[in-house]
């Protein structure tokens, strides 16, 4: 049972705790953006693999910004979202929902600038053109045969930018994007492949693959916790049902698989994983799921999201998980994992994890304040 009281603490804690590591990293590493650390450490030499996580520094920041309100976040917020300006226009990785809803939607939404604005549509546009006609689908980074599960935290800038600009080809692209991925990428049991492969010249698909996962037809646990929280947000745009059921079906294979503390492993198929925490997925899994309590028609459905969600939180935010007792130690949340079989990131701090950890936590202090 959680003590309401002592979770609020927690969650204050942490968040000073984090304004501490960003503060430290802006300040060593000036206009640096991480991606995961090595033993702790934010400045490697280690690979990126592709280049998606430019938001997450900038968007912590506007989150400090938001808690304390003080003008030196909001200063440091717009030079690291300013930095990455030039990105609207690039055609080269499927992230842009990554980069600019993290930095410049924020933006916007403290100032209701125009030319902010601007730049979120942009981003959007650009997006879209990753669309194949062919098997109706925003293709990865990887191919043009190659649709990932974590194009549908991306697929929302698009659905905006259609929204902003009354465009109905984008609306029907953002719209075809999810359609095809709830067909091929999640299964009747709420459970998802990270990729889907298909014949460029029919469209036609082919099968279920992997990259960050154990097996193909496995479930990695930061793509399910991306299609919770994507799916969540289609709905929100769409209101389309088919979108809201989809993310409360992987919801509650997210319930339902991980252990009580809330934390999933890598995958949850993988026997006897060498390291039983994936951090970063419950992260973003305990954000989606507040999202999900407010969204949901359901009130039971909406009290298990949000109760679930606050435990993630409570384990998230204890000695384990908060970086705060580890000396040296650059990240704010320990135990991530980017790229298991590539071996990067693996039992380290992330810039997405921390980026989400905060989320949910600014959630969960508006949650517990609300139910006080
Ligand atoms: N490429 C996105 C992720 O690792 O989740």
């Amino acid at each position: 049972m959680i003590n309401r009281n002592t979770l609020l603490s927690k969650c204050e804690t942490a968040f000073e705790f984090a304004g501490r590591q960003l503060e430290h990293l802006v300040t060593t590493h000036p206009d640096f953006f991480p991606m995961y650390t090595r033993q702790g450490k934010w400045k490697h030499g280690g690979e990126a693999w592709t280049n998606w996580c430019e938001g997450f520094l900038g968007g912590q920041l506007w989150l400090m910004y938001q808690h304390t309100g003080q003008e030196i976040w909001r200063q440091r917020a717009e030079h690291y979202s300013r930095l990455i300006e030039h990105r609207k226009s690039d055609r080269a990785v499927h992230d842009l929902g990554f980069l600019f809803w993290s930095t410049w939607k924020r933006w916007y939404d403290v100032t209701g600038d125009t030319a902010v604005n601007q730049v979120l549509i942009e981003a959007g546009q650009t997006l879209a053109l990753r669309f194949k006609e062919k098997g109706q689908y925003l293709r990865s980074f990887v191919a043009d045969d190659s649709l990932f599960i974590d194009i549908m935290m991306n697929v929302g800038i698009i659905f905006y930018a259609a929204q902003q600009t009354g465009d109905d080809a984008l609306w029907r692209i953002a719209n075809q994007h999810c359609l095809t991925t709830r067909r091929y990428l999640v299964r009747g049991d709420g459970s998802t492949s990270h990729e889907g492969l298909f014949n460029t010249e029919t469209g036609a698909f082919i099968r279920q693959s992997t990259h960050q996962g154990w097996r193909d037809d496995s479930s990695w646990a930061r793509g399910l916790a991306w299609a919770l929280y994507g799916f969540g947000t289609a709905y929100y745009f769409s209101r389309d049902a088919r979108f809201l059921a989809t993310a409360q079906a992987c919801a509650e294979y997210y319930i339902e698989q991980t252990p009580d503390h809330g934390v999933p492993p890598n995958d949850w198929a993988e026997p006897n994983p060498p390291y039983p925490y994936e951090s970063s997925a419950a992260a973003i899994a305990a954000s989606g799921l507040f999202n999900l309590a407010r969204l949901t028609t359901d009130p039971t459905r909406a009290w298990l999201y949000r109760d679930y969600a606050l435990r993630i939180l409570d384990t998230l935010t204890g000695p384990e998980f908060l970086a705060i007792d580890t000396p040296g130690w650059e990240g704010i949340l320990k135990h991530g994992i980017y790229h298991q079989r590539k071996g990067l990131g693996v039992d380290e701090s992330t810039m997405w994890g921390d980026h989400f950890f905060l989320e949910a936590v600014a959630k969960a202090i508006k949650a517990l304040g609300e139910t006080s």
